[in-house]
């Protein structure tokens, strides 16, 4: 739907009693920013961001209800079991009120898949294991129901006097509520297992119990999700569940998503899929003729997006939780006529569920550096210098663009140059990998956003220090990024380089990408010794190429960091629909490289593998020869990104980001 056309969009609707004002909401995402029943002043500003962003409804991220479960195993957990929440909620509520966005609470416990902090085994409704932990359940006996009943009541109780506008029942992605409902987790012999109607009796009494427990104002909705593997609850089995709430008046909204911890990548999915990709799952869950509202995600990142799954009646709200993790401003912007200067999110879930999923830190955003730092760095907050310098930012990678755009936003008079004839640095490269084309689009809106802010621009333009200090900067802005390392050297053996690398038949990733006519016969070794993004892309490559892969990794698995933001579950379904072999020697360490082999080592000894093509995915080595000339004549100098030390686009952002501010 065109932009000039967006009108559903915009359009007030009512849940319950609460009038939310347009049709964009934001579903729940755990964000690591609170601290047990604490909402913390980083909670706060987050969601306040977003609600002067002008979204309609936030959903906010699962509470724990019951002390036998917390999200992820950890204390930032946001805990609705106790009555401490309840000024906090308060306080979220009179900073947001002001903005009219609406705030639900979605209320949670993880069963199997989250045991209480401490230690201590997780319950559940049966003694099935999950995939998280590994650990049966500890069933969660039929005298004790109503005890979680009650948790889920108590904690909805907290939300309302805390002055929420509405509850979520988390009965979605194989949790507790999903466990009871879902064959495959329940086995239970009691009122509460067997037939579809006894094992959604745990989720009609907590609807009740709750219901009871808040009185007849606030809006009540269930969040739900069809599973997709083998013996766990489908479409048609949910679809009577959400009749039977509808029909039975329990519930005010349904927000429907898809997938679960089983098929995570269908929940949370990559730049492989495309916006709406969840409707048809959602659309046999939650037809039209249930009469509430019903709320779908899935990759939506536009409002004409948005628009069209309205149109089509396969939705009443649209959730955008990643696009707003990106664009806090996304629906004032588009409103405004600014859809051009939202950035987008790229789907890459690195910072975002990539953070949850593999380390125990606070979620962030690859290409929003304000993502959780709110409070002191909301883009509001910055104020015009009165001190406007002359800037010279050399290289318009991520890092450059985002220090030039920064710097053009406080008024500095803004030179960027960039070597090459694109902007875009090593993003230029990377979306030529099949499936990362997307991971461009940040680079795109930056380069708009730096040309409208009236930055100049040169491209093909190669620096050196006194091509640099020959612009008469007052700073320089070092973002030259990294190369391809030359000297076989390996992490896990840097004593003992790799030889023969100095061969055609032997690329980096970036040659792969960038001089293809290189590549030859029919076997490939690629040497991993990074374990991310990059290696998923050479693989992928390699195979479209037609040529079978072996990766030879110091890593127990394949690409084990992109893994975590379930990049390699597709991925790796793709490899194995290529009609090419891709065989992984996890733990191996690659010595030599001959003409048509490779001498690899691991505990179990020497082999020989053939190989036609080698690929080395190994750390690069920082370009920024130009900085000592520039701090030898005194020059305020800043080194950012993979100029700095080679890592990733999230940190190139970053540090680009807070360069642009640093300026003095
Ligand atoms: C195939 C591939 C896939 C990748 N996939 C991912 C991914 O999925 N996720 C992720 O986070 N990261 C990924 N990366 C890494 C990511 O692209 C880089 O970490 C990121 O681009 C670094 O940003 P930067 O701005 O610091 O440097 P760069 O992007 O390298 O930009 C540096 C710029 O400086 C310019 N330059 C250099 N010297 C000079 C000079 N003397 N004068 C003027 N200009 C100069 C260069 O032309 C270049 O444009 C991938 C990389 C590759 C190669
Ligand atoms: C970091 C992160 C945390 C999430 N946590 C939750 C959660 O607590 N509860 C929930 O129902 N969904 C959770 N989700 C799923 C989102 O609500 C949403 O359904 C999903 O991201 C797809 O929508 P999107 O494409 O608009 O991001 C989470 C997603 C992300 C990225
Ligand atoms: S980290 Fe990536 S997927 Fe997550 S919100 Fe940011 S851009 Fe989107």
């Amino acid at each position: 739907v065109p932009h000039d056309d967006l009108r559903l969009v915009y359009e007030p609707i009512a849940i319950r009693n609460t009038e939310v004002s347009n049709r964009i909401a934001v579903s729940a995402h755990e964000t690591r920013f609170a601290a047990g029943s604490t909402i913390t002043a980083d909670l706060i500003a987050y969601h306040l961001e977003r609600a002067k962003g002008g979204v309609g409804l936030i959903v906010l991220e699962a509470a724990t209800v019951h002390p036998s479960s917390m999200l992820s195993n950890n204390p930032y957990c946001l805990s609705a079991f106790d009555d401490a929440i309840i000024e906090g909620y308060r306080r979220l509520m009179a900073a947001v009120r002001p903005y009219g966005t609406k705030i639900f609470q979605q209320l949670w416990h993880g069963g199997h898949h989250y045991g209480p902090t401490g230690g201590g085994p997780p319950r559940g409704a049966s003694a099935v294991p999950s995939p998280v932990l590994g650990t049966p359940a500890v069933p969660i006996a039929t005298a004790e129901i109503p005890e979680f009943v009650a948790a889920f009541a108590d904690a909805a109780r907290r939300c309302i006097e805390g002055g929420l506008d509405g509850i979520e029942i988390a009965a979605a992605h194989s949790y507790l509520i999903h466990q009871f409902l879902s064959p495959m987790t329940n086995t239970r012999t009691d009122e509460y297992g067997g037939p579809l109607e006894n094992r959604t009796r745990f989720l009609v009494e907590i609807l009740a119990a709750v219901r009871e427990a808040v009185g007849d104002e606030p809006a009540l909705g269930v969040r739900v999700s069809a599973g997709t593997t083998p013996g766990t609850i489908g479409e048609d089995e949910l679809a009577l569940v959400s009749r039977q709430l509808a029909d039975a008046g329990l519930i005010d909204f349904l927000n429907v998503s898809h997938g679960d911890y089983f098929a995570p990548h269908l929940a949370i999915a990559g730049m492989e899929r495309e916006a709406g990709y969840q409707l048809p799952s959602s659309g046999r869950v939650a037809p039209s003729s249930l009469g509430l509202p019903r709320l779908v995600a899935g990759r939506f990142r536009t409002l004409e997006k948005a628009e069209g799954a309205l149109l089509s009646g396969a939705a009443d709200l649209v959730c955008m939780a990643r696009a707003h993790i990106a664009a806090p401003d996304l629906v004032r912007k588009t409103r405004e006529g600014r859809a051009d200067q939202v950035r987008p999110c790229i789907g890459c879930n690195q910072g975002c569920i990539g953070v949850i999923a593999g380390w125990d830190l606070r979620t962030g955003c690859a290409v929003n550096p304000v993502m959780g730092h709110e409070a002191t760095l909301s883009e509001a907050l910055i104020g015009q210098t009165d001190r406007p310098r002359r800037v010279v930012v050399v290289g318009g990678g991520p890092a450059g663009l985002e220090a030039a755009r920064i710097a053009a936003i406080r008024g500095h008079s803004v030179l960027l140059c960039d070597a090459a004839p694109t902007l875009g640095g090593r993003l230029a490269v990377a979306r030529n990998a099949p499936y990362l084309g997307e991971i461009y689009a940040v680079a795109d809106w930056c380069e708009r956003e730096v040309r409208r802010l009236g930055a100049e621009v040169r491209t093909s333009t190669a620096m050196d220090a006194s091509a640099a200090l020959a612009e008469e900067p007052d700073v320089v802005i070092v973002a030259t990024g990294a190369s391809p390392r030359p000297s076989g050297v390996l992490a896990a053996a840097p004593g003992t380089p790799v030889e023969g690398i100095d061969q055609a038949h032997v690329l980096s990733s970036v040659e792969l990408f960038t001089e293809g006519d290189r590549v030859r016969g029919k076997r490939a070794v690629v040497c991993d010794d990074i374990g991310h993004y990059e290696t998923v892309a050479v693989v992928e490559e390699l195979l479209q190429r037609g040529l079978d892969v072996t990766v030879v990794t110091r890593f127990p698995s394949f690409a084990p960091t992109a893994d975590r933001t379930v990049r390699t579950i597709p991925a790796r379904a793709r490899f194995a629909q290529s009609g090419r072999r891709f065989e992984v020697r996890p733990g191996t360490l690659l010595s030599r490289i001959g003409d048509g082999s490779c001498l690899v080592f691991s505990v179990e000894g020497a082999e020989t593998i053939d190989a036609d093509t080698v690929v080395m995915v190994t750390h690069r080595d920082a370009t920024n020869g130009l900085t000592a000339g520039l701090r030898a004549v005194g020059a305020e100098v800043h080194v950012v990104g993979d100029a700095r030390s080679p890592r990733d686009l999230q940190t190139a952002m970053r540090e680009g980001h807070l360069a642009g501010r640093a300026i003095a």
